[in-house]
Formats: C-alpha cells, structure tokens, sequence
C-alpha cells in the first residue's frame, strides 16, 4: 500500500451511526472543545454577542452545550442528518436544562433552507464527513447575513497514512478500537490546509476569512473582524 494521502483523501460515511454514535458520544473531547470555544469567545470578544446561532453537524451535544453557555441568550439551531445524533443531543442538554432557546433539526445539510440568517454559524469537525466540501460552504452562504460571523473547525488531513498511526498514538491511545478506527478514518477523510484555502477562494471567502492551523491535527477558519 502507497503511504500516502499527500493528494487524495479517503471519504467516509456521511452521517454518524450506530455503535459510533455512543463511542463519539461517551468519548472525552473536553479539551479539544473547550479549546475551541475559547478561541471563539476571544475572536467574538464582548462587542459581539449573537442573538442567534446554528450549529450544522451538531453532533451528540458537547460543543453546542458549550455554545449555549458561552452565549446562554441566543437562540440555537442544532442540525444532524442522523437521527441517533439528534436524540443524544436533545437529551444532553435536557439533562444541562439548556434547551431553552434551541431547536433541533434532523437534515442533511444539502436539503436544509435557512429561513432566517444567523449571527454566528458554526460548525465543527463536518467537513471531513462530507463527500463534497461545498455542501458546507454552500450551506454557509445559504444561512449567512451581511453580519454573520462563520466559525469552522476540522481535522487536517496528514502527508501519509503513518502520519494518522502517530497521530492516533498520540491524542487517542486509551480510546476503544470503534473510536480510534473512527480517528483513523476521519484524518483520512479530512483536507489539508491548501484544500481548504482553495474551498473558501472558490466560494469567494477567502477574503473574507482567516485560515489558520491551531494544533498538530486541526484548522480553523473564522470571519475578520
Ligand atoms: C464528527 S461529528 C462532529 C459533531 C459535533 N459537531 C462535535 O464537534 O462534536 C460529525 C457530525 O456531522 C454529522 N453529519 C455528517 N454529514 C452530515 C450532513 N451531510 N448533514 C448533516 N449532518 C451531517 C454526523 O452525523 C455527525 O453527527
């Protein structure tokens, strides 16, 4: 087998299902989340506060529990295309009592028509799951209003298939097989950080946008403020 993913990737299954859901669901993702917020909360600053945010890919609840605290008055859209997804994450944040301001939707995200724009869009760890990354932008500028603030996270696909073993050695060595073979599997599908710029040049976001890579496996892009 050639160990290399320097030009392509290998997709996988769009929506999280069955035993994978409980596995991501169960699985510690603190850090890395909280992480994530907090670089959103930095970048928001105090001048910024949404009054409305969608989280596209939702996933079982971690991030959009942590997205509600860090903005406990506005009004949330929680989308998963797969239903197990949404069911853990309706449950996790009636557990939190966090369900206040939120609306859960099970779609795909190439079938869903925004009603409304949204102050904050934010999406994490989707872009690898998706066979055709505009699917995501597209959604994006479907959903985005002349203020909108874009907030995207996802993994960076590694130069060969030794690069992801180390990788998974490294951020997921106690984890169960199903997760790191989920791990495994998702930098395999993920795009680099050159893919990535191409995708927001090509949606004409690039210069609207800041792409930067904040650990060894993931990138961010956000709108300039
Ligand atoms: C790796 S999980 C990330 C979940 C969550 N955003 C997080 O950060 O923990 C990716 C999620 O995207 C969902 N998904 C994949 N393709 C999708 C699509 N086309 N439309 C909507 N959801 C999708 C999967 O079902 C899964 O719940």
């Amino acid at each position: 087998m050639l160990d290399s993913l320097h030009q392509f990737r290998f997709p996988e299954a769009e929506l999280m299902e069955g035993e994978q859901v409980r596995a991501y669901a169960d699985a510690d993702f603190s850090l890395s989340h909280q992480s994530i917020i907090d670089t959103l909360s930095q970048v928001l600053g105090t001048k910024h506060i949404p009054e409305s945010i969608v989280d596209l890919g939702c996933g079982p609840g971690d991030m959009t529990s942590r997205l509600l605290t860090l903005f406990p008055q506005a009004k949330l859209l929680a989308i998963d295309g797969s239903v197990s997804m949404i069911q853990y994450n309706q449950s996790f944040l009636e557990k939190r009592n966090q369900t206040k301001h939120v609306s859960f939707l099970c779609s795909c995200i190439q079938d869903w028509i925004p009603y409304t724009s949204y102050d904050l869009i934010f999406s994490n760890s989707l872009l690898h799951h998706l066979q055709d990354p505009f699917v995501l932008w597209s959604a994006i500028q479907r959903a985005m209003g002349e203020n909108s603030f874009i907030f995207v996270c996802d993994l960076i696909r590694p130069e060969s298939f030794s690069q992801c073993e180390v990788l998974v050695n490294r951020h997921a060595k106690d984890a169960s097989d199903i997760l790191k073979n989920d791990f495994l599997n998702s930098l395999m599908a993920s795009f680099t950080i050159e893919e990535v710029a191409k995708q927001l040049d090509c949606v004409r976001l690039a210069n609207r946008m800041k792409l930067v890579q904040i650990s060894d496996r993931h990138w961010m892009a956000h709108s300039l403020i």
